[in-house]
């Protein structure tokens, strides 16, 4: 057993230094290493609770790819907010695995979008080429015509029309005629099983990462001080620090910019104004102050314990990180605490990025949507804390300082 692991490190020692592109033999042994499977890489209608799931309804360009070859961005969206997928592929030019939930008559316009983003965007050729879309809805909000994907994709779109989710009026959507929750974290789950890689960068699509974080990912797990946090006993995710900038301000594509922004207030951390202890985390500050290179390390190991139990940190996991629970929606918020609360009580480390991290599409967020929101999130905390927290001590058990 030591011998391979040796043998392993010692090839470990060899790859990504360089280039921090994989060739094939490297990614084979990493693979075998982080005792991941590659994927098959096919369109399939599945069932899942009360939900359709069309996974792979439109497949990228990139075709297969070895689960240790990349790290996938996995999100979930509407249509109304489908404005943020090449800002987003422009800076990530990674594989992207995107779950749309599309109940009823938002189907039409979920497709429209996407087909205007594959026919008439500027960026056309990276969503063609890194896009997996999947959608969803509840079995009892199923389209009444759906053709197949080979049908849509024939179609000719007219370009000089604008796309669905620039012109489309909230009021007239089929969600908010029927009143529905947004499915968030089925939407999260969806996304994640379906990335064909181990790593996983699994956010919000409004939040835009700073360029090159996958290769400068893989050449700082290359490196001896790293490597060993890939396959260590206690499980690690890397953490991302999120900020926010004004609206007419130009997203920072690296820490130096992002320092000079925080500066001059035209950058503040996200939801400082809403929820500022969901994603503060540890040593924000002298995180902020630190000195800036162009390499990627770890700044601090934070564990998600005590003071720091309510945060909320987005970050490069693995598949194999706790789902998120499918009984929560976007409206009633805490969305991610029963998640969070799992990955405590499994003494999980959160080890935060020193170089790299994600800027919320411009705009600061100064309060809640509505009260109306306000009164459901509290209301949906007790409900948490007294049902689900029970369940979870039982399923991963309890730790001390892990419950908020
Ligand atoms: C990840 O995939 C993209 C798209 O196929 C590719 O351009 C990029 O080089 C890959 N990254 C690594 C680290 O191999
Ligand atoms: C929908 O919203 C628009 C503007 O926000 C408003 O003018 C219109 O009257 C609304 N329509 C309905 C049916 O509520
Ligand atoms: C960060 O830098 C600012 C400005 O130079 C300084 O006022 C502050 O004390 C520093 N904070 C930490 C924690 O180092």
């Amino acid at each position: 057993m030591y011998i391979i692991l040796a043998f392993v490190c010692l090839f470990l020692d060899q790859i990504f230094t360089s280039n921090a592109n994989l060739n094939d033999r490297d990614q084979v042994i990493l693979g075998k290493l982080l005792n991941c499977k590659d994927r098959e890489y096919k369109s399939e209608n599945r069932l899942r609770r009360n939900f359709w799931v069309l996974e792979n309804f439109i497949q990228a360009d990139h075709g297969r790819m070895r689960c240790s070859s990349n790290v996938t961005y996995t999100t979930h969206a509407d249509y109304r907010y489908l404005d943020n997928l090449v800002p987003l592929l422009e800076r990530w030019r990674s594989p992207l695995s995107l779950a749309m939930y599309a109940p009823g008559t938002d189907w039409e316009p979920t497709i429209e979008s996407i087909l205007w983003l594959l026919q008439c965007d500027g960026g056309r050729d990276l969503v063609r080429g890194l896009t997996s879309f999947h959608i969803y809805f509840e079995v009892a909000h199923t389209p009444k015509v759906m053709l197949k994907a080979e049908t849509y994709l024939a179609r000719k779109l007219d370009c000089t029309r604008p796309p669905p989710y620039q012109v489309m009026a909230w009021n007239k959507t089929y969600r908010s005629q029927k009143d529905l929750d947004y499915p968030v974290n089925t939407g999260r789950n969806v996304a994640r099983e379906a990335s064909l890689t181990y790593f996983v960068l699994a956010s919000d699509i409004e939040l835009y990462p700073t360029p090159d974080l996958v290769p400068r990912f893989f050449n700082m797990l290359g490196r001896p001080t790293y490597r060993s946090t890939v396959k260590s006993l206690v499980p690690v995710v890397y953490v991302l620090r999120i900020f926010e900038v004004e609206s007419d301000a130009t997203v920072p594509s690296n820490k130096l910019e992002l320092q000079s922004m925080l500066w001059s207030s035209q950058a503040v951390p996200f939801h400082m104004n809403i929820c500022p202890h969901c994603h503060k985390g540890p040593k924000l500050e002298e995180w902020i102050n630190a000195s800036v290179s162009d390499e990627l390390n770890v700044f601090h190991k934070g564990v998600r314990i005590g003071r720091e139990n309510r945060w909320e940190p987005i970050f490069i996991g693995t598949t194999n990180d706790p789902p998120y629970d499918e009984r929560l929606s976007w409206e009633r918020m805490s969305d991610k605490m029963t998640q969070a609360y799992a990955m405590c009580a499994l003494g999980y480390e959160f080890h935060i990025l020193d170089n790299s991290f994600l800027v919320h599409k411009p705009g600061i967020k100064l309060s809640l949507d509505s009260p109306e929101r306000h009164e459901l999130a509290l209301r949906t905390e007790s409900v948490i804390r007294m049902r689900f927290f029970r369940e979870m001590r039982i399923i991963y058990g309890s730790r001390t300082g892990c419950l908020p």
